[in-house]
């Protein structure tokens, strides 16, 4: 991408597939904050407005749309996200506040562009900023499959060969970032999870506020 976005410090992303373990990760990462009095803010993609919601019953698969409708509700979400001037991530930053996300447009090119256009999910998302730090919890769709198995709820995305399209998703997106000053960090996500959590930290850690 020939303009890059700007970035926002200290808002810090995990990404992965489905059972990759990034709502862990997040868990974890709030307590090393809190252990250590960083002020700081856990959030998550799809948000928990109203059109966050709406998303998710859409995921669980009690409404259906059209993927572009999808694509343009993730972008919307987002966009909230962001800007919201009471809760917004951009509102919590400037308050001093490490922003710590799980999930964020990495998801929306990996996962939309299954059944819509890249390019199309990208020009949705390529006037959003981005984080700082993203890490992405690199684990197999094979790997993933074993996980999500164990899971109660499913979701439209929930499907082996689903999960290749996306994991191969996240490489395009990667590569649309790669000449940017985002720090980017590929996890092996098999690893022990407080392993995992303590690489993190090492690379956040000397992160002035
Ligand atoms: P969620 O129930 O939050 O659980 P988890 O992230 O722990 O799997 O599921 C969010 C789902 O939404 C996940 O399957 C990825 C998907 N998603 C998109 O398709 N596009 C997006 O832009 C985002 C943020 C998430």
């Amino acid at each position: 991408m020939k303009n890059q976005p700007e970035i926002l410090k200290n808002f810090i992303v995990l990404e992965g597939l489905d059972g990759s373990g990034t709502t862990t990760q997040l868990m974890l990462l709030e307590k090393m904050h809190i252990e250590n009095k960083i002020k700081h803010w856990c959030t998550f993609e799809p948000s928990d407005s109203t059109i966050g919601k709406h998303i998710r019953d859409i995921l669980r698969g009690r409404k259906e749309v059209e993927p572009v409708t999808l694509a343009l509700l993730f972008a919307a979400d987002r966009n909230e996200h962001l800007f919201n001037k009471k809760n917004g991530i951009i509102s919590h930053l400037s308050r001093g506040e490490m922003v710590l996300c799980d999930r964020y447009l990495f998801s929306s090119l990996a996962y939309q562009s299954v059944e819509c256009e890249f390019d199309y999910v990208l020009s949705l998302n390529k006037n959003f900023p981005l984080p700082e730090f993203l890490f992405f919890l690199d684990v197999s769709p094979e790997g993933c499959k074993k996980r999500i198995s164990a899971r109660a709820e499913k979701d439209i995305f929930d499907d082996p060969k689903i999960q290749e399209k996306i994991y191969e998703g996240y490489e395009r997106s990667f590569l649309v970032y790669k000449d940017s000053d985002m720090k980017f960090y590929r996890i092996d996500g098999t690893l022990d999870f407080q392993e995992i959590s303590r690489k993190i930290w090492s690379i956040i850690h000397p992160l002035p506020i």
